[in-house]
């Protein structure tokens, strides 16, 4: 793989960067009045007889290069923003800044170095067109952001465990992520990069939630726990491996992923909120749910699949809307456990190439209740109807108003897309 350009938090020092001249007097105070602008290497030079400076240092205007020397922490935030001719920043001695780390619309820089760079709180990496690698040495940060760069690889970040936050979105050359996260306490979101981006997050033990639009493949090789959502939406990826995986606290939504044949999600116990399966239009088999017994919201499921198997489900607490196109999709098993008074919520659908099933329940249905407060679709009261209607539409979805399903698919569609 080639590197053009790198962007190296490492110990790599980049050597066309003339180093800050020593001998400038130390200025009395090494803190930084709010609203104040550094834009030439003297106004940097005036603090490296700091080793501490407080406040936010704001670097912008027309330097080809700069370097901040001596100083080892900011208490405060460090921003490089408009310097549009900008092609190289140093800063190795900074260890630690308290607050955030911008690179803003710099749009001829290549080179950054921050050798010694440990400790951040934020990282903000956003329209650096010219930057194409990244390398770090980041041991503590809480939210990275990684926008409109030209980066191909993402393989930086290694000793950093733990993150809130890891956004990667929009990085149009971008072919990979790898990652050691072990944790990701508020969300995980790789979206709209390049069409092939592959990513893998080898170590990921928990994330509280997961959004992967526009990757050609994922790899979770440990994620045993999704305490939010989690979403696949409009991938080119041909399968998702998730046998890890036991539980997920918030919904599931796999969504218009056009290439998508395989499943499998063989661990996975229980979804908390929705479960949505649609317009993924090569994914002819869902036959890896095993295991799965309970799910918090409603059960969509949408496609061409002639095989839907859920032989450990109990409980789907907001109602099921399940419509396959396939001919050879048959309805039997479901018709079964709403029947048993497995799926409460407010409606119930199932529609194969045949026939479909459409159910009016009442809200308050429990699995004691059986099929006996279940009402028609027309309202009247009675058993489940199901009509011989050769895609005729008959058995119209959702009449009610306010139908927990649809509220739950247009949440979930609305929170991710
Ligand atoms: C960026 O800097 C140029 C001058 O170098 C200025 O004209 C322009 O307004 C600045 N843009 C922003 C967004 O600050
Ligand atoms: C997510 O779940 C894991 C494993 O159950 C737990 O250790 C962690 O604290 C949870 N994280 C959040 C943010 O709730
Ligand atoms: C991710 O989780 C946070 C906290 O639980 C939540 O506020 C946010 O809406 C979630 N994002 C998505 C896309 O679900
Ligand atoms: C999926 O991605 C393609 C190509 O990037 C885009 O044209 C399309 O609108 C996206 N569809 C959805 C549902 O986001
Ligand atoms: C599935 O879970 C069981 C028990 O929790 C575990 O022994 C097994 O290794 C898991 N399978 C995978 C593929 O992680
Ligand atoms: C599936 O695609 C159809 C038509 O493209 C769209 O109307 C529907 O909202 C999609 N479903 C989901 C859950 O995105
Ligand atoms: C349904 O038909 C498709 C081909 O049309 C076939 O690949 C699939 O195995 C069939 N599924 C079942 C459950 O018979």
């Amino acid at each position: 793989m080639q590197y053009k350009n790198r962007l190296t938090l490492a110990a790599v020092l980049a050597a066309s960067v003339s180093a800050a001249n020593s001998t400038q007097s130390v200025p009395s105070s090494c803190s930084i009045k709010s609203d104040a602008t550094a834009s030439s290497q003297a106004d940097l030079d005036s603090y490296s007889g700091c080793s501490t400076i407080v406040g936010d240092l704001v670097l912008t205007g027309d330097l080809a290069s700069a370097a901040l020397a001596g100083v080892e922490e900011i208490d405060g935030s460090l921003t490089i923003k408009n310097a549009t001719q900008m092609t190289s920043f140093s800063a190795d001695s900074l260890k630690k800044i308290s607050e955030t780390l911008t690179l803003n619309q710099l749009t001829v820089l290549d080179t950054a170095s921050f050798g010694s760079l440990e400790e951040v709180d934020t990282i903000s990496f956003v329209t650096l067109p010219a930057v194409s690698n990244i390398i770090t040495k980041l041991t503590s940060a809480k939210q990275i952001t990684i926008a409109d760069t030209a980066l191909e690889s993402i393989a930086g970040f290694e000793d950093l465990d733990e993150i809130e936050v890891f956004n990667v979105n929009n990085n149009k050359g971008l072919a990979s992520i790898d990652s050691k996260l072990k944790h990701v306490k508020t969300a995980l979101e790789i979206t709209f990069n390049g069409q092939s981006a592959e990513i893998s997050f080898d170590e990921l033990e928990w994330a509280n939630n997961i959004t992967l639009r526009d990757v050609s493949s994922a790899s979770f090789a440990k994620l045993s726990n999704v305490n939010a959502s989690l979403g696949f939406i409009n991938n080119s990826l041909p399968s998702i491996d998730l046998s890890t995986l036991e539980k997920i606290g918030g919904s599931l939504s796999i969504v218009s992923n056009e290439e998508l044949t395989e499943l499998d999600f063989s661990n996975l116990t229980s979804v908390g909120g929705g479960f949505v399966i649609a317009n993924n239009s090569k994914l002819a088999t869902i036959d890896t749910f095993s295991e799965l017994s309970t799910i918090g919201g409603a059960l969509v499921v949408t496609g061409k699949f002639g095989d839907l198997e859920f032989p450990s489900l109990k409980s789907v607490k907001g109602g099921a809307d399940i419509e396959s196109t396939a001919s050879n999709f048959s309805c039997d098993a479901l018709n079964k456990l709403q029947q048993k008074g497995g799926i409460q919520g407010d409606s119930f659908v199932c529609k194969d190439g045949q026939t479909s099933t459409s159910v009016k329940l009442t809200a308050t249905g429990t699995s004691d209740d059986d099929d006996s407060t279940a009402t028609s679709d027309s309202g009247s009261a009675g058993s489940s109807t199901t009509s011989s209607s050769k895609s005729s539409g008959a058995a119209a979805h959702f009449n009610a108003p306010g139908s927990s399903v649809m509220g739950a698919v247009a949440a979930i569609a609305y929170a991710l897309l």
